[in-house]
């Protein structure tokens, strides 16, 4: 089988290290990839536009896949998947009009709604709203502050806060992009990410996972893409899985298909566990980033047998999945300057790890590895606990050099330490 994976972050490393070890998968290409997704399979550097659904369709007509499997968002809410589709190609990966459950967050509270799954109580600013309308809004919410960019912004849209006029300044912002933007009620308690393959109706979880959203220990400072994640969970309920596909997946994925528009590909849950239980954050219509990196460590099913089965309208007929034991981790490293201005350009050592998955990475002319974006790469660590995941992790991390270069230091800490209930 051969495969095209078009993207260029870990998540697309990670996804494309999985499909090679597939004994059915014969060939990977990734469009546009990275330096290290280079080393392992055929790259394309120059098919940069990958949200330009004729660009995909010439690159796959090139190509000529078995499958494609889209990592990132971007290309599928722009609907390079019903192109790609169109002209006979399989893709894992949602349509355009499925896409909206992340590329409309208006879209996402709509669908929960008619589904009646729990989320964050919600409200919408315009473009043009005036400042009283703004401040009404703003009293109707607090005293934490949760303010989203409603459209597809890496993550790095949302601003959490206690304080008020920082609240402000990021709705003015946002207004002033051209954006609307959402007022959400806080969700207390731990952030769950939930991925589950849908196919229709049929909804298979993977395992679940936690991200690190803050760019520093102990949770401080502006949110990123993600800095690090760990799976399975130790804390979570013995039917914790169960219930988020019973209450939020199952019941989202009859709603698109009630409408429709049903659901193909990989459902993302972000969910808070709080005391009634788990409410969603967001959904995203693709893997995450950086939790893929460890969950697709731990799996030992063939990756290409499963996304060709979901892309195949075959998910129910797949034997269950079948995991290793334990547990992974993965650590962001990021650039100088990451999330405000990262810087680029710096020379990468210590790197040519069968751990590392690069993200921002690419070569000089003289041939150096060095940082081409904000997040340029992640170690994953494995270990029968979480302890010795974290210990391997951090170990090879500690033999790779990059200027100005900072991670956390406290991924999955807090679940080592017993910290984290429900
Ligand atoms: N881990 C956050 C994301 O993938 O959006």
């Amino acid at each position: 089988m051969r495969i095209l994976v078009i993207g260029s972050g870990a998540r697309e490393h990670a996804i494309a290290l999985g499909l090679s070890k597939d004994p059915k998968v014969t060939e990977v290409h990734v469009a546009p990839g990275n330096a290290g997704i280079a080393g392992m399979a055929t790259v394309y550097p120059e098919a940069t536009a990958v949200s330009n659904p004729e660009a995909m369709l010439a690159l796959a007509e090139q190509v000529r896949p078995d499958l494609v499997v889209i990592g990132p968002e971007i290309p599928l809410v722009a609907g390079v998947s019903d192109v790609l589709r169109a002209a006979g190609f399989k893709v894992f990966g949602p349509s355009k009009a499925a896409a909206q459950i992340e590329g409309s967050k208006a879209f996402a509270k709509d669908i929960m709604q008619a589904a009646g799954v729990r989320t964050a109580h919600a409200e919408q600013i315009t473009p043009g709203a005036d400042d009283a309308a703004i401040e009404a809004a703003l009293d109707r919410f607090g005293p934490r502050f949760v303010v989203k960019d409603d459209g597809l912004a890496g993550g790095k849209g949302v601003v959490v806060t206690n304080d008020r006029a920082e609240a402000r300044a990021h709705v003015d912002a946002v207004l002033a992009a051209g954006n609307p933007v959402l007022l959400e009620s806080f969700l207390d308690g731990p952030e769950v990410s939930l991925f589950c393959l849908v196919d229709g109706e049929t909804v298979v979880p993977l395992l679940p996972a936690q991200d690190h959203k803050r760019v520093r220990d102990n949770d401080e400072g502006p949110n990123t893409g993600g800095m690090g994640a760990y799976c399975p969970l130790p804390w979570l309920p013995e039917d914790g899985v169960q219930r988020i596909v019973d209450e939020v997946c199952i019941p989202v994925a009859k709603e698109m298909a009630s409408r429709g528009n049903p659901y193909s590909g990989l459902l993302y849950a972000g969910l808070a566990w709080g005391e009634q239980g788990p409410a969603v954050v967001e959904f995203n219509c693709r893997f995450g980033d950086p939790e893929t990196q460890a969950v697709l460590d731990m799996l030992n099913t063939p990756l290409g047998e499963v996304l060709l089965a979901v892309a195949e309208g075959r998910l129910a007929e797949l034997p269950a999945l079948d995991w290793k034991p334990g547990y992974a981790l993965t650590v962001v490293l990021a650039a100088a300057n990451y999330p405000e201005t990262p810087r680029t350009g710096d020379v990468i050592t210590g790197a040519d790890h069968p751990q590392v998955r690069h993200a921002g990475t690419a070569f000089n002319e003289a041939g150096e590895l060095i940082s081409a974006g904000g997040r340029v790469l992640n170690v994953v660590g494995t270990g029968a606990t979480l302890e010795q995941a974290r210990e391997q992790a951090y170990a090879v991390l500690e033999q790779i050099h990059l200027d100005g270069g900072h991670y956390r230091s406290d991924i999955a800490l807090p679940a080592v330490r017993g910290e984290i209930h429900i």
